[in-house]
């Protein structure tokens, strides 16, 4: 893995047929990128995108993956069931998932130990509400959703971790942190992975910012020496947007 990556959320948009469109035309805009490029997609348009990325240096990732192997529940889909078909990726925590479905840090745990026990890499988005960056508690929030996913993470298998960091008031609001802002809670992120582990394995670590990242204000962004990529939604459905983003990671 690369240490920058630039990964799309496509979030519940486009049927197969349109991911494969979508995906097709990403695909020669991106051919010389510098570094790892994801398609996170609806499970049910996983079959084409793997279909699609194919003679390219795309990833797949899934948005959400359950914690057991295999068993009675309902509309989900199992990390072990994503492997077998050849994802390479999947996106856990988002805060969409904690706010609309009930994700807590918990189960983002559990799953994210299904995911890396499949053999999955993990894309873990943390990030406040603006209540709490108002109260000053932005570095606490992140630091414990970050250090509970993590629970029982050896440091080899961090290397199959990216982190987004996403403050929940910039995700698809146009109000994007600003550079400094996203800068200070990535290096953050990567003080909570040195104490963790260590110094090396939280240099090696991929901390994505996400969160309105766009055309226009990805090269600020990932200038900075603590955001190593993006997680990218809106923008990530439009091809020249997100090839600008990607020729904006180096
Ligand atoms: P956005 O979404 O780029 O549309 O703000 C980012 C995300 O939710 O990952």
């Amino acid at each position: 893995m690369g240490k920058y990556v630039i990964a799309g959320n496509w979030k519940m948009n486009k049927t197969p047929a349109e991911a494969t469109e979508l995906i097709e035309a990403i695909k020669p805009l991106v051919a010389d990128a510098a570094c790892d490029v994801v398609v996170g997609v609806p499970f049910v348009d996983i079959p084409a995108a793997l279909e699609a990325v194919k003679g390219s240096k795309i990833g797949v990732a899934a948005q959400n993956c359950h914690w057991e192997k295999s068993g009675a529940y309902t509309g989900e889909i199992s990390a072990e069931m994503l492997k077998a078909m050849g994802v390479g990726y999947v996106i856990l925590g988002h805060s969409e998932r904690r706010q609309y479905f009930g994700e807590t840090d918990v189960t983002v745990q559990k799953r994210v130990r299904a995911a890396l026990d499949a053999g999955l890499t993990v894309i873990l988005c943390v990030g406040e509400y603006l209540e709490q960056r108002e109260q000053g508690v932005t570095g606490e929030v992140v630091a414990m959703q970050t250090k509970i996913a993590l629970g029982g993470v050896s440091e080899e298998e961090l290397g199959r971790i990216i982190i987004a960091y996403e403050p929940v008031w910039a995700i698809g609001t146009g109000r994007t942190a600003t550079a400094e802002q996203a800068n200070e809670v990535c290096a953050l992120i990567r003080g909570v992975a040195k104490d963790l582990y260590s110094e090396a394995a939280a240099a090696a670590l991929t901390i994505q910012y996400g969160g309105s990242m766009n055309a226009g204000n990805a090269a600020e962004l990932l200038a900075k020496p603590d955001v190593d990529g993006g997680l990218i939604g809106g923008a990530s459905l439009k091809p020249a947007d997100f090839a600008t983003i990607v020729a904006a990671a180096k």
